[in-house]
C-alpha cells in the first residue's frame, strides 16, 4: 500500500465494486473514506507496510496442504488420537469402540479457540469442536449406524475436545497427551440449561421434568472465545440427529421450521436406536439443542452451560465484541438457506478487573435480528436490528408467542414475524480489530430467486453458487447500535468460466485467487481477514480452476485477496486460531477424503483419512501472513 496515494487507494477500493452503478460511486467512497474512522484506516494502510506479505499460491488438487514458499505445516492432532495416558490407541480401520472413542480426539474438527496459559507463553489450552461423523470412516463396517453401539460411538465422537498444547524449543506446538486438562465433551454429557428458556414447558422431558439439565452437545460447528476466558461452542445442524419411528406423525410448524424430517435428515439414524432422538417419543428433546453452549476449559470438572438468551437456531459461530459502554455483543449467523443474522446485547457491562463476575453475562440481555433495506439494485445500503423481546414488535400471545422462553426457542419464527431479511446461508461472522466493522460469509444459496427469497442487494444472484461476504458498520461505530450501513466486501465467482455475468464475481476476484463458498472467517490482530472455504471441490464446470477447499487472506481496506493455503482432497478447511504472537496458525482440515480419494494425514493406504488440526509456521519464525 505504501506506493499508493490516497486517491489511488480510493480508486482501488471503488474499482472492485463491479455492481455499483455510477450514481452510487460517490456514496461508496463516502462509506469507506468519508467518516473519521474510514480516514484513519486509509491513513494507516498508506503509512504501514503491506498487510499481505506472502505470494498468492495456485489452486491445487493435491492430497496435501499446500502453502506459499517459506511456510510449513505440522499435524497437531487427528481424529482418534488418545487423549489420556491410559486411552486406547487409534486403530486405522474404524474398529475402536464407543468407550475407546470417549478417550480419543473427536471426529470432524471444526471451530476452535486458543487459550494462552497465564504467565507461560509456551503453554496453552485449546478447545476444538467435533461437528459430526463421517460414517464410512468412523465405523468399521463403513455404513451409517446399524445398532445402539454404533450410535454410542457416534455420540462419543462429537461435541468438543479440550486439549493442552505446548511449544517446544524449535517453536513447534505439540499436543500434550495425558494432560489433566484433556477432556471430551460429548453428546451424552450432562449440561446445564440457563437463561430465559430454563425450566420452560417446551424444554421438559420425562428424563428431565424440570427442564434444567440436558445431555450433550453435538453438531458443534464454529465457536467464540469470551473476554472472560471461556469457550462458546455453537450447535448447528442439530435436527439432523432427530427423526421419527412413527411414519404417520404430523410434524408441527415449529419442528418443520427447523427442517426436521420424519425419516431423519441425514444418515445418522440415531432415532432408530436411542429414543431421546425419536420425536415421536421425546418431542421436546429437539428444543434442548440448537443453542450456544459455554465451556470453561480451565476447569475440567465444570459443567457446560447452554445459554438460551442467545436464541435457538442453526448456529454457525459467536463473534464477541463490546459496545461503547462496555456491554457484551455477540454476532451470530443461522446457516440455512434464507435464514437470518442475529446479535445479542448483554444487559450488564463487562467487569474487566474481575473475570468471574462475567460468568453469567450471557444470561441477561436482548436478542436482535437483522433487517436489511430491500433495495434490489444496490450492493450497499442500510439496515436495522429488530428486538426479539416478548411483548414487543408483535411477539405477543395474539400472534402465538407465549413468553420470552418461547420467543427464544422459536427464534426463527420470531425473526420471520418481525420481518428479518432472508440471507444466503449466514456462516461465520468476524469483527475487525481495526475499525469494528463486521464481516459475515454468506456461503451460497441455490434457492435464491425462488418464492419467498427474491434477489436483493445483499443477496444479489439467483441460484447463488459461489457466495459473498457481507460487511456492515454499526451507527456511530457502536456495536449496540440499532442501525447500520452495509456493503459487499467480495462477491465470489468464476471470471474464467463466466466472464460476462454476475457469476464472474466482484473485481477483487480473478483467475488466480477465485474460490467458492466462503465459510470460516476470522481477523488476526493486525487486521488481516482470513477466509476459509467449504465449497465444491470438483474443479470442473462452474468450479473449474478453483481446486480443493482452501484458505485465503484479504486486506480489508484495499480489498485484495490472496490464496494462502489449499487443503487435501475432499476436505473443507474450517476452524482458525492464532497463538498470541501470531507465529502459529492453527487450522482445521475437516472430512478429508469425503467420498474417497484421500489418505490425509497418515498417507498409508491401510489407514483411513482423518480430520486433523494442522499448525502452520514460517520457516523463519515470523508472523503468519506478514
Ligand atoms: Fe458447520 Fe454452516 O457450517
Ligand atoms: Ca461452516
Ligand atoms: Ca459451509
Ligand atoms: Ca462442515
Amino acid at each position: 500500500m505504501d506506493n499508493h496515494d490516497l486517491t489511488d487507494l480510493q480508486r482501488l477500493v471503488l474499482s472492485r465494486r463491479r455492481f455499483i452503478g455510477t450514481g452510487a460511486l460517490a456514496g461508496a467512497a463516502l462509506f469507506l473514506a468519508g467518516s473519521p474512522l474510514g480516514r484513519t484506516a486509509l491513513a494507516n494502510a498508506i503509512s504501514a507496510r503491506p498487510l499481505l506479505g506472502f505470494d498468492n499460491i495456485a489452486a491445487s488438487t493435491a492430497d496435501t496442504i499446500t502453502l506459499p514458499p517459506g511456510y510449513r505445516f505440522d499435524v497437531l492432532i487427528s481424529w482418534g488420537q488418545p487423549l489420556h495416558q491410559d486411552s486406547a490407541a487409534y486403530r486405522g480401520d474404524g474398529s475402536n469402540s464407543a468407550e475407546e472413542q470417549l478417550g480419543q480426539f473427536g471426529e470432524n474438527n471444526d471451530g476452535m479457540s486458543f487459550f494462552p496459559w497465564p504467565g507461560d507463553a509456551n503453554r496453552a489450552l485449546m478447545a476444538i469442536n467435533n461437528e459430526y461423523c463421517n460414517y464410512p470412516y468412523l465405523l468399521a463396517h463403513g455404513k451409517p449406524p446399524q445398532s445402539l453401539a454404533d450410535v454410542r460411538k457416534a455420540q462419543a465422537a462429537v461435541g468438543v475436545t479440550v486439549i493442552e498444547v505446548k511449544r517446544d524449543a524449535d517453536g513447534a506446538w505439540q499436543f500434550v497427551q495425558g494432560s489433566a486438562y484433556n477432556r471430551r465433551i460429548h453428546a451424552n454429557l450432562p449440561m446445564e440449561i440457563s437463561g430465559p428458556a430454563r425450566g420452560h414447558a417446551s424444554m421438559k422431558t420425562a428424563a428431565d421434568p424440570a427442564g434444567i439439565e440436558v445431555l450433550g452437545t453435538f453438531q458443534n460447528c464454529a465457536n467464540g472465545m469470551t473476554p472472560w476466558g471461556t469457550y462458546l461452542t455453537c450447535e448447528e445442524n442439530f435436527s439432523d440427529c432427530f427423526g421419527s419411528t412413527d411414519a404417520a406423525l404430523q410434524l408441527t410448524p415449529a419442528q418443520k421450521r427447523y427442517s426436521v424430517k420424519l425419516e431423519g435428515a441425514s444418515d445418522n439414524r440415531w432415532h432408530l436406536f436411542d429414543e431421546r432422538f425419536d420425536i415421536a417419543r421425546t418431542p421436546n428433546e429437539l428444543n434442548r439443542h440448537g443453542w450456544v453452549t459455554e465451556i470453561d476449559p480451565f476447569d475440567p470438572a465444570s459443567k457446560p452451560i447452554k445459554r438460551t438468551a442467545l436464541g435457538r437456531f442453526k448456529h454457525e459461530n459467536a463473534a464477541i465484541t463490546l459496545s461503547r459502554d462496555g456491554r457484551g455483543v455477540v454476532y451470530m449467523g443461522d446457516d440455512e438457506r434464507g435464514e437470518f443474522i442475529y446479535k445479542f446485547i448483554s444487559r450488564d457491562r463487562l467487569d474487566k478487573n474481575n473475570p468471574k463476575a462475567n460468568r453469567h453475562l450471557l444470561d441477561h440481555g436482548d436478542l436482535y435480528v437483522a433487517q436489511l433495506d430491500a433495495d434490489a439494485q444496490q450492493p450497499r445500503g442500510s439496515g436495522r436490528w429488530i428486538k426479539l423481546s416478548f411483548g414487543h414488535n408483535g411477539l405477543t400471545p395474539e400472534n402465538g408467542f407465549s413468553d420470552q422462553g418461547d420467543v427464544l426457542i422459536r427464534a426463527r419464527a420470531a425473526g420471520s414475524h418481525v420481518g428479518a431479511t432472508r440471507m444466503d446461508r449466514p456462516e461465520w461472522i468476524a469483527v475487525s480489530p481495526q475499525d469494528g466493522q463486521v464481516y459475515c460469509t454468506l456461503t451460497n444459496n441455490v434457492q435464491r430467486g425462488s418464492e419467498g427469497q427474491p434477489v436483493d442487494g445483499a443477496n444479489p444472484r439467483a441460484n447463488n453458487l459461489y457466495g459473498q461476504i457481507l460487511r456492515w458498520r454499526e451507527a456511530a461505530d457502536d456495536a449496540a447500535a440499532e442501525r447500520f450501513d452495509w456493503d459487499l466486501f467480495v462477491v465470489a465467482g468464476n471470471p474464467v468460466v463466466h466472464p460476462d455475468s454476475a457469476n464472474a464475481g466482484s473485481t477483487n476476484v480473478n483467475a488466480d485467487n477465485m474460490f467458492n463458498s466462503p465459510d470460516g472467517l476470522a481477523f488476526d490482530q493486525d487486521g488481516r481477514l482470513w477466509i476459509q472455504t467449504d465449497g465444491n471441490y470438483g474443479n470442473s464446470g462452474d468450479f473449474a480452476g478453483m481446486g480443493n477447499n482452501q484458505m485465503l487472506c484479504a486486506d480489508p481496506v484495499s480489498g485484495e485477496i490472496r490464496r494462502f493455503l489449499v487443503g487435501p482432497k475432499g476436505c473443507e478447511i474450517t476452524g482458525v486460531a492464532f497463538s498470541p504472537d501470531q507465529r502459529a496458525l492453527f487450522i482445521g482440515v475437516q472430512h478429508p477424503g469425503e467420498g474417497g480419494g484421500s489418505t490425509f494425514p497418515d498417507h498409508q493406504p491401510s489407514m483411513r483419512p482423518r480430520s486433523s488440526v494442522v499448525v502452520v509456521r514460517r520457516d523463519d519464525g515470523g508472523v503468519i501472513g506478514a
